[in-house]
Parts: C-alpha cells; sequence; structure tokens
C-alpha cells in the first residue's frame, strides 16, 4: 500500500506552526509592552522578600519586581549592606539578599546616604504617591525640594523607563515588606 506522506507531513507543520503562535498570544505577545508570561513568573519568582498582593495588580507587580531584582540593581545601593553575612557573590559565596534590611536604604555615598524605598504607614513607598515617585524618578529632584538634584541615583537612566515599567517599580515597591536600615 503506498502511504502518502506529503500530506500528512504538511498538516503537521501547519499545526505545530498554529499552536506556537497561539502559545506567544497567550504569553502576552499581543498585549503591549507588558511581560510575557515567563517573566511574570520569574518576576515573582526572583522578589527575595514575601509580597503582599492584597488589592494590587499581579503581573504589575511581577513586571516591577523583574525590573527592581533583575535589572534595576536598586539593591545593590538601597540595601545596607546588600548582602546577609556569607552571602556575598563578590566573595565567591552563594547569594543571599540582606532581606532584613531589603531596599531600606542607608547606605552611605560619601556625604549622601541611599532613601529607604519600603513602603511607609501608608503604604508608599519612599513616602511618595505614585505622581511624586514618578517625577522624582524622572527628574531627579523631590516634590519638597526640587532645587535640589539627586546625585547618586542613577535617574538620569532609570528616568527612561515607559510609564507602565515606573507604575511597576512602584506597584513592587508597594507590595515588599516596611524596613528600618541596616546598622
Ligand atoms: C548607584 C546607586 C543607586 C541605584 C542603582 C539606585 N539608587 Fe535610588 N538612590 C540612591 C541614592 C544615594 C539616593 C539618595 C539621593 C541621592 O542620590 O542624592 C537615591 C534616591 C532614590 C529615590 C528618592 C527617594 C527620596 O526620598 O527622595 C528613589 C525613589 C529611588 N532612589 C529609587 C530607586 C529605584 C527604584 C532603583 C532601582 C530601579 C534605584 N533607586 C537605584 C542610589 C541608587
Amino acid at each position: 500500500m503506498r502511504v502518502r506522506l506529503r500530506p500528512v507531513l504538511f498538516a503537521g507543520m501547519l499545526l505545530s506552526a498554529l499552536l506556537i503562535t497561539t502559545a506567544h498570544l497567550l504569553a502576552g505577545g499581543g498585549r503591549g509592552p507588558s511581560l510575557p508570561k515567563s517573566g511574570v513568573q520569574r518576576g515573582l519568582a526572583i522578589s527575595p522578600v514575601p509580597l503582599d498582593l492584597r488589592g494590587k495588580n499581579r503581573s504589575l507587580v511581577a513586571q516591577g519586581s523583574y525590573i527592581v531584582n533583575a535589572q534595576g540593581g536598586c539593591n545593590g545601593c538601597h540595601t545596607n549592606p546588600p548582602f546577609a553575612p556569607g552571602g556575598d557573590p563578590y566573595q565567591g559565596q552563594p547569594e543571599q539578599i540582606n532581606t532584613a534590611h531589603f531596599l531600606a536604604g542607608g547606605q552611605q555615598f560619601g556625604p549622601i546616604t541611599s532613601a529607604n524605598i519600603t513602603p511607609d504607614e501608608m503604604g508608599r513607598p519612599a513616602m511618595m504617591t505614585l505622581d511624586e515617585f514618578m517625577m522624582t524618578m524622572r527628574t531627579g529632584r523631590e516634590h519638597d525640594d526640587p532645587d535640589e538634584i539627586l546625585q547618586v541615583m542613577p535617574w538620569p537612566y532609570l528616568a527612561k523607563m515607559t510609564d507602565r515599567d515606573l507604575h511597576a517599580v512602584y506597584e513592587y515597591l508597594r507590595a515588599i515588606p516596611h524596613a528600618e536600615p541596616g546598622p
């Protein structure tokens, strides 16, 4: 019996192409600048501290975690010290972030101290509303002291993020626990 292989192969190829496209669309490929599904999972997985997701947009928090923990390097300056004792990857040790003081500031850069950007008692990161946060990140100036320009903070680079990315960072900072600066 002659098996007609070609049409079967062709149908198979067509089906896989369709499945790949569908998977891509489901993963968020068609939804603009938000992270694909795997990025959301990665963002949530790499947060070194537990997150309070109540009343928050989960995928926005995840996107913010991805930016803060995989791209923005915020921990390196805003946690004092960035790594727990015995957990400093620069010393060849297995990484352990200093979760007790995560993003609570207090690192000294000459005369300048990094800010506490964890949420205050009202849940506002760095004691800022979203608008104030966006303005500071974009202009390097604080809303209550616009004459001062932040000198260490790499705001000229972070300022180039999209509105959604900056909002995501804010949403992530809203979800982390409040902490006090390390000694
Ligand atoms: C190179 C070190 C460094 C990095 C990286 C860094 N910051 Fe900062 N940041 C600082 C310092 C120091 C200050 C205090 C003000 C200054 O720079 O003069 C500050 C200030 C801030 C402020 C203003 C707080 C206030 O009360 O005025 C915010 C908000 C902030 N940082 C958020 C972030 C976020 C979010 C990231 C990561 C996406 C980040 N920073 C990365 C060093 C850094």
